[in-house]
């Protein structure tokens, strides 16, 4: 057997075409992780990593938690795979039951997934069945917002807003309208958690209703706290107020949670940190802390039941994946949700969230910032873009944070962090210094 190290170097880096990656840039540097423990990712150079991302915001438990990981390694020697149609396995309905209980309001249908994106498509699908069983297939646009990511499925960058993540692509779902973001430096920048300004721009939702009427309207779809777009907090009383126009409407209100479900705020999701508790839930990431793939469309009871006509052997909705409850993906997720609780996970992140907070906003005055935005374990600094190079100076602060030793990830030109649950102090610490140090070395 060729030493790790060896194999790593030999590889042809070129079949692999990598994924939202410069793969021109990667191939001639490459950046391979080898091992990851708690909160440090190991380099194939040998180096530790502190992880300032949670890999990709979704190993909420820190890596290689020993339950987590010793519930997938049984599982696998019990079963590897169950047919998920007409068919069952013990584990897929454990977990949904252990999910339902924690669901806020009246959310308490699992539907499972193998990603975000899965997640996404799903969710708009049902939707649009919804309406139509109930009488009102008239009901066919979906509403999302400016700036909004919900992953890449047509589905999903149809209702998304990252204009990148468009464009390429032609025209994508038909019926399909966007709010405005809430972006608002010249009101909010340097805000600690929620923005004061902006709810009324939930009013432009209405200004969308009466413009198609809302008897066209299946669902409207958001990011509690859009993440992936670089970090944009909701303003107080805007979720509240899009809670109140779809409810007026009937319109189904999506929150879309791959980011912010599973213990992100410091709660088990953005419904219960806001108090606002949307038809539908999407979630991924954190389901099985990115242990292994996993989403799940979360839906209100009545949801369900719509469905539940018909002849009794009549499939109620054509639609679900192979891998729908996989039961390596359901037992690392009832660990996971173990974890979450023994260890208190939630909790702890909702304590340490002031810290985080407060090492952030130290980077006010630092060269290049021009704001910063943070809730719970949520962090974004942005920085002003070098004239005519949009997302080079934050690039290359990723890339010379990567030599240093520490994970962070950029979007255009925004730093957005989210640690693992279970940093503590001094790895808080170490993720800002590092950032303090770098940035006034870039141009
Ligand atoms: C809010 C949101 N929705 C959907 C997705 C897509 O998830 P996946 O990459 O698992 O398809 C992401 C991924 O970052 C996300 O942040």
């Amino acid at each position: 057997m060729p030493d790790d190290n060896a194999r790593l170097t030999t590889n042809d880096m070129q079949p692999f075409w990598m994924p939202f990656t410069a793969n021109r840039q990667f191939k001639d540097n490459p950046r391979l992780l080898v091992e990851a423990k708690g909160m440090y990712y190991k380099s194939h150079d040998g180096r530790e990593v502190l992880d300032g991302t949670a890999g990709l915001w979704c190993c909420n438990a820190g890596h290689g938690n020993p339950k987590i990981v010793e519930a997938i390694q049984k599982q696998a020697g019990v079963m590897d795979y169950a047919p998920a149609f007409q068919m069952g396995h013990p584990l897929a309905f454990e977990f949904a039951s252990r999910l339902s209980a924690m669901l806020p309001g009246n959310l308490d249908k699992v539907f499972y997934t193998n990603s975000g994106s899965e997640a996404v498509d799903t969710a708009l699908k049902i939707a649009l069945a919804y309406h139509r069983v109930r009488g009102e297939g008239a009901r066919t646009r979906f509403i999302g917002r400016e700036r909004g990511y919900h992953g890449v499925g047509f589905g999903g960058i149809s209702v998304g807003g990252i204009v990148t993540n468009r464009k390429f692509f032609g025209p994508m779902l038909a019926g399909v309208d966007h709010m405005p973001h809430t972006h608002d430096p010249k009101r909010n920048a340097y805000t600690k958690g929620q923005p004061e300004f902006g709810a009324e721009l939930a009013d432009e939702l209405e200004r969308i209703v009466t413009l198609h009427d809302p008897s066209t309207i299946a669902a409207v779809i958001v990011e509690p706290v859009a993440g992936s777009t670089g970090v944009l907090i909701p303003p107080k009383g805007y979720l509240e107020k899009l809670r109140e126009i779809t409810k007026k409407h009937g319109i189904l209100l999506i929150f879309d949670e791959v980011i912010t479900g599973f213990g992100r705020l410091g709660a088990p999701f953005a419904a219960d940190y806001f108090g606002v508790v949307p038809d539908m839930m999407t979630v991924a990431k954190g389901i099985t802390s990115g242990t292994v793939p996993m989403g799940a469309v979360f839906a209100a009871g009545d949801i369900y039941d719509t469905f539940m006509t018909g002849p009794d052997n009549a499939i109620e909705l054509f639609h679900g994946y192979t891998y729908s409850g996989h039961p390596l993906a359901c037992a690392a997720g009832i660990a996971t949700l173990d974890v979450y609780k023994e260890e208190r996970h939630f909790e702890r992140a909702a304590e340490i969230a002031p810290y985080w907070q407060e090492a952030l906003h130290s980077l006010k005055g630092t060269k290049h910032v021009v704001d910063i935005r943070n809730l719970g374990l949520i962090g974004g600094i942005e920085l002003e873009t070098r004239p005519g190079k949009p997302t080079a100076r934050a690039f290359e602060t990723f890339l010379k944070a990567y030599d240093k030793g520490v994970l962070i990830r950029t979007t255009g030109d925004i730093i957005a962090l989210s640690p693992p649950l279970i940093i503590e102090k001094a790895q808080i610490d170490r993720i800002v210094s590092t950032i303090a140090e770098i940035l006034p070395t870039i141009d």
